[in-house]
This record gives C-alpha cells, structure tokens and sequence, in this order.
C-alpha cells in the first residue's frame, strides 16, 4: 500500500475517441491502493475546502506552471528480448531478419543473468518514456520469461507477459524450438501458474498471456493446444497477424484461410487477444475481430520496414475495433510511444495522400485516412487500455492511478514555447514535440516508479 496522495494541477486525457479533455487546475485524489478516489474539478463547490484539507495534511503535489498531467501510456506489442538489438539489423525482410538475428539473439537468455541485465535496462528505459502498461513477448524459455515479469513488479511497471510458444520445424530453427507441440503447451501452461503466483503479484499487476509466435512458426496441434489452454486460463492471448506479405501469404497457402480466421478457428480470439499489426486484414477479417472483440496492436514505425503496407487505422477506428499502439521493439526502433503517435500520422497522411508522384494526385493516396492528434493520443493512452480491458488509460473516479508530468520548461526539451498558446496548443506541441526529457515523473498504481534526477 502506498500512503494516499493527491495531485492537483492541469491534466489531459482522451476519454471519448478523438476528443482531448482538458482538466484545468483539478485535484486528483490517490487512494492508498493505487486508485483515483475522486477528481474535483475547479467549478466544484467544495475544491477550495478540499484542496486546503489536502494541503494541511501535507500530501497535495501541485504542478509547477508548464507541469501537465497525462494518463500512462500504453505499448501493446513489445518483444523485450529484442531490446539489444533496438536500432540496427533492420537491412532484411521479415522472413530473413527472424532467421538471420533476432532467433540467434533470443536463444541467449536460456541464460538468466543475460535476460535479467536486458531486462533491467528495457524496463526503465520504457518507464522513463511514461509506459506504464507494456504488452511483452519474452522467449521460449520458461525461466528467461519469468524473470522478466519479476523484473516489471520489482520496478512497479503494469505488464502482460507471454512466453513464446514456437514449434513447426520449416520456421523455427532446431537451437531455438520447442520439442513438440505438448512442449509448447505444457511450458506455457507451467509459466502462466508460476506467473500467477510470484511474490508481489497479488493484486496481478503483472499478468499472462498465451503467446503463439505467429502461425507459421506454430504446428496445427500447438495452436489447438494453445486455442483449449487459453479456455481454460481466461487470460490474455497475443500473436502477430497478417503483418507482411509473406506471412498473410504463408497462411493462406498453408490453410487456405486468412490468419484471422484461422486465429478464430484454433480457439485464439476472445475479448482478451491482441493481435499485433493486422495491415492486411480484410474486410471480412475487421468484422470477425469485432465479433469476437479482440484488439490491433498498430505498430507504425515497425510496419515501415517489415509490414510492405500501411494498416488502414482511419478505416479500423470508424469501425469501431479496439486497437492501440505498439513499438514492436526491435522490429520498431523507438521504445517511445509518443515517436509512435507521431509515426502514426505520418503513416496515414502517406496512405492519404499517396506516396509515389508518377502517379496522378487523384489517384494517388487511399484517402479518406488521416488520423488527428487527439486520436493518436486515444490509441497511446484509453485505446489501448480498452484494446486489454483494464480498467487504465483515463483520469476517471475508480480507474487505477497511472499517470505521468510533462514539463514543458525541463531543461533540453525540444517543446517551442509561445506566449499566445493555450492548453490545446499545448496539448498538440506535447504530442508532437515531447520527449524522455520532458516526462519528470511516472505512476503505476498510485506507486512513484519514475523520477527524472
Ligand atoms: N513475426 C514473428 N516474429 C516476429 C517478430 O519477432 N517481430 C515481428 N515484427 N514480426 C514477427
Ligand atoms: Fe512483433
């Protein structure tokens, strides 16, 4: 338990698709485990008298001018073991850069003290950049993947975490498989109880999930497996799908059916799946997801180098889908979910406007696509709690308290500042200027998990 606490200061939140709420002056009240008790509001009739109540009692934070509150962000597709690798190996395709880097390099934490060093260092650089929630691959190793959701509640960090489950031999290679598909099925059986049951993980901060790599690295039996495993467990589910074009193909030659709907078919979807990228979904694919509920982790910068397409993320909010961002580290090589804000505009201007100037301007662009900023601040923040149904993402009485300050006068900040700009302008020179320099203190559950020295 923390000691209850109050902050008391301008916040922006998103809790309507597309629409930033400003919270001018308004006193958030923490209670003791972690939760938003109360938000007084400036107008309230009793603001003055609760605030000073607050202030005698010594636990009010009030935000210097330039300080703002935001609600934690949150990064729905992460693969943590991929994190030494974050900036570089991006010269290959999909296919090649699995083989080539990134299975050699997840084979090493069979070893537990290289995953514990990674580990440590991804956590707090990702708490420093304000994520608070962080959907995690680990690897296929059993232990390697529970150290890594020690490591998210020894530094307070919200976690998903899967270990990978992967056994069809034409994709996997032999130093890096699982024996066969009771292997696969048992060792993530076994992760999810001892998951649930680490000290400290009581209030399950840190949670499971059935984490198929993808299709092609799996055999039927496994998915089946994995499909009666997650039925059983109710907990949450995460694969790619339909991410390039070699894997949406892969599938379709392989069953004849869209990943999708083999994902449905294998027992993989409920309320409680994320399925990270989704750029080539069709249509049919977009209705079974609503369907089921499931969620699209858009991962924008990755899908620059691996993905050969733009999802249609104007196409997949009007809809109505449940969907977030992802980093995708290391397929993405920005563990910010702020660049990946900004990487997915950019990306639906170019699928708007097209990209390729040979081409008639009419004809040129997929139009309408465009997202504004306040939508790409949804998919960092509520979008995503939503997409895993938890009870994050917004400031709202009985929600869980997880929240950064973003100081707008910290020093080596790139944020211009105007003397005619409002909160609103504000809020638009945050998303698309803020950085690591800018968050000053991070929350999880009420608990102080960041403070920039
Ligand atoms: N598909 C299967 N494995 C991976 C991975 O590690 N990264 C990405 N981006 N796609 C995948
Ligand atoms: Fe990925």
């Amino acid at each position: 338990m923390n000691t209850p606490f109050s902050i008391c200061g301008t916040a922006f939140h998103a809790p309507r698709r597309g629409e930033v709420e400003i919270l001018a002056d308004a006193l958030i009240e923490i209670s003791a485990d972690g939760g938003i008790a109360e938000i007084v509001e400036s107008d309230h009739p009793h603001y003055q008298e609760r605030k000073s109540a607050t202030a005698r009692s010594g636990d009010l934070h009030v935000l210097a001018e330039g300080q703002y509150l935001l609600p934690g962000f949150v990064d729905l597709h992460i693969h943590a073991p991929q994190f030494p690798q974050l900036g570089k190996a991006l010269d290959a395709p999909l296919a090649d850069w699995l083989q080539k880097y990134t299975f050699p390099l997840e084979a090493r934490y069979a070893e537990r003290k290289f995953a514990a060093t990674a580990y440590d260092s991804l956590v707090g650089t990702l708490l420093a950049n304000g994520t608070t929630t962080a959907v995690y691959f680990a690897t296929r190793h059993l232990e390697g993947s529970l150290v890594l959701a020690e490591t998210c509640l020894g530094k307070g960090q919200r976690a998903v975490v899967g270990r990978v489950a992967m056994d069809d031999e034409r994709q996997c290679p032999d130093y890096y498989r699982d024996a066969s598909p009771d292997e696969g099925i048992d060792l993530t059986r076994q992760f999810i109880h001892r998951l649930r049951a680490l000290p400290g993980n009581e209030k399950a901060l840190v949670r499971p999930a059935v984490t198929p790599r993808f299709i092609p690295s799996c055999s039927d039996r496994l998915l089946a497996g994995l499909g009666e495993l997650l039925s059983v467990e109710a907990c949450h589910m995460q694969t790619h799908c339909s991410e390039s074009d070699w894997a949406h193909g892969y599938v379709l030659e392989r069953f004849g059916r869209s990943d999708t709907e083999m994902l449905a078919e294998f027992g993989l979807l409920t309320r409680r799946s994320i399925l990270a990228h989704a750029n080539l979904m069709g249509g049919s694919d977009f209705d079974l997801l609503q369907a089921k509920g499931s969620g699209i982790a858009h991962c924008p910068l990755s899908n620059f180098y691996f993905a050969n397409a733009v999802l249609p993320l104007r196409r997949v909010l009007d809809q109505g889908l449940h969907v977030g961002l992802g980093t995708d580290i290391s397929g993405g090589h920005s563990p910010s979910i702020l660049d990946n804000c900004r990487h997915a505009m950019t990306a639906a201007r170019a699928l708007h406007d097209g990209v390729d100037g040979r081409i008639a301007a009419a004809k040129r662009g997929a139009a309408p696509a465009r997202i504004t900023p306040s939508e790409a601040f949804w998919l960092a923040t509520a979008g995503g709690g939503e997409a895993l149904d938890l009870p994050i993402g917004l400031f709202r009485k009985g929600l869980r308290f997880d929240a950064m300050v973003v100081d707008i006068n910290a020093p080596h900040s790139n944020i211009a500042r105007a003397d005619n700009d409002g909160p609103p302008d504000i809020f638009e020179k945050i998303l698309c200027n803020a950085g690591r320099p800018n968050i000053t203190s991070v929350w999880v559950e009420g608990r102080l998990v960041h403070r920039l020295s």
